[in-house]
């Protein structure tokens, strides 16, 4: 658990949670201090000595970005690439595939937005066929069915671990066992869940994964990471490569490197990469069984207190549930209760949230007769005192509005 004491020393260490009520976190969260006084101080360095010779005194501090994501998520240093975004991560990996037509992609109805856009590109384009895995009674990745779908022409499972627009884990767990035993590659979007839950790669058995460094991490913008299991990195050439990537060896050949860092690119967001590296090790010393832990008590609490105001009604699917907490106000024929207008009347009170809708949820939200939510994603640093706000501010916005 996370003593009074620590949180109060994790709070001082957020110095916006004394002004705003941050419950955004699925979208960009708040970062640590130590992160920010990072990237003040590299960028001094950089304003002074320019970014060639900064990174060179500096090297130590961006390496460290990779002994961090692995320490973070159980794997070794070699099967961690730095890339600028989750959806960049997961794109590298996936145009990897070389599919041929007939071959099977088994995903699921609530994947993110762009991880369609890409299916239906190399569905396009290679013949590969998409198949939506449905969902169980809870709304989560049915496995049985999943297990069902398993056949000679499933070449990937990719899956998303937690919904971008809603609080449902899936089973990544039971999903990486029917990988496993099939022996079928296994992609898991943790762009949600790395920073949230304790993501352990070999625990889960995926192969690859990706993550952000601006949700849950607590990292900066322009960040992200890709994890590839060493047994797939010599078996996928990444869609585009550059002289970071493979060795040029005459105006004929090219050898590509041999670890997970075939799948970056040379010029990078140095200092960004410094800092995410320190936003990961700050998540690991918290401990992130504990930072689940609260999260998902938190998470809970916020769920039943919107559910006791009369007019809100909490959407989250799944058995398992996470700290993205997605709702919406009855009834929605009025501008009143209308997502935005309740982003809005929150921010006025400095209160963040998103809204999810559009592409992100799109699959999702069609299947379930949705348009959109409002999503307040709860964090660690987040308080009880947080939670009973929020829930009374909402009442009182509503109030104010069918009033
Ligand atoms: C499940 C999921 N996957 C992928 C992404 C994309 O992440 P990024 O914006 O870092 O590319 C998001 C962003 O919200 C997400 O929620």
């Amino acid at each position: 658990m996370i003593s009074k004491e620590q949180l109060a020393q994790l709070r001082a260490e957020t110095p916006a949670c004394s002004e705003v009520l941050h419950f955004d976190n699925a979208g960009a969260s708040l970062m640590p201090k130590p992160v920010t006084d990072y990237l003040h101080d590299y960028l001094r360095t950089e304003a002074h000595y320019g970014g060639y010779r900064t990174q060179a005194m500096r090297h130590e501090e961006s390496e460290a970005f990779y002994s961090a994501a692995a320490k973070l998520l159980n794997c070794h240093s070699d099967e961690i690439a730095f890339c600028e975004s989750a959806t960049r991560a997961w794109d590298l990996v996936f145009y990897a595939f070389n599919f041929k037509p007939g071959d099977r992609v088994l995903t699921s109805l609530a994947d993110y937005g762009s991880n369609f856009v890409a299916y239906q590109q190399q569905a396009k384009r290679l013949g590969v066929e998409i198949v939506i895995v449905p969902n169980d009674a809870s709304g989560a990745v049915d496995v049985q069915q999943l297990q069902g779908l398993i056949d000679e022409r499933v070449k990937l499972i990719s899956i998303s671990h937690i919904p971008t627009g809603g609080g449902l884990i899936n089973p990544a767990q039971k999903i990486g066992d029917i990988a496993k035993a099939a022996n079928i590659p296994y992609l898991l979007d943790a762009c949600q869940s790395i920073g949230q839950l304790n993501v352990d790669v070999e625990a889960i058995g995926c192969d690859m994964a990706c993550g952000t460094g601006r949700k849950y991490l607590r990292g900066p913008r322009g960040t992200g990471l890709l994890y590839v299991r060493k047994h797939w990195i010599d078996k996928l050439e990444p869609p585009m490569l550059d002289q970071h990537a493979a060795d040029l060896i005459d105006a004929q050949s090219y050898r590509l490197r041999s670890d997970a860092r075939r799948f970056e690119a040379w010029e990078q967001n140095v200092p960004g990469k410094g800092a995410l590296a320190i936003a990961m090790n700050y998540a690991h010393e918290i401990g992130m069984v504990k930072i689940e832990q609260r999260i998902r008590a938190l998470a809970t609490d916020l769920r039943q207190q919107l559910n006791a105001i009369d007019g809100v009604r909490v959407m989250d699917e799944g058995h398992e549930q996470c700290g993205l907490v997605t709702f919406h106000c009855e009834p929605q024929s009025r501008s009143q209760c209308d997502a935005y207008a309740i982003k809005q009347a929150l921010a006025q009170r400095d209160i963040h949230v998103s809204v999810s809708e559009g592409s992100g949820s799109l699959v999702n939200f069609q299947h379930r007769g949705i348009q959109r939510l409002v999503r307040a994603s709860v964090h660690y640093f987040n308080t009880d005192d947080e939670v009973r706000r929020f829930a009374d501010t909402i009442a009182q916005v509503i109030a104010v509005d069918s009033a």
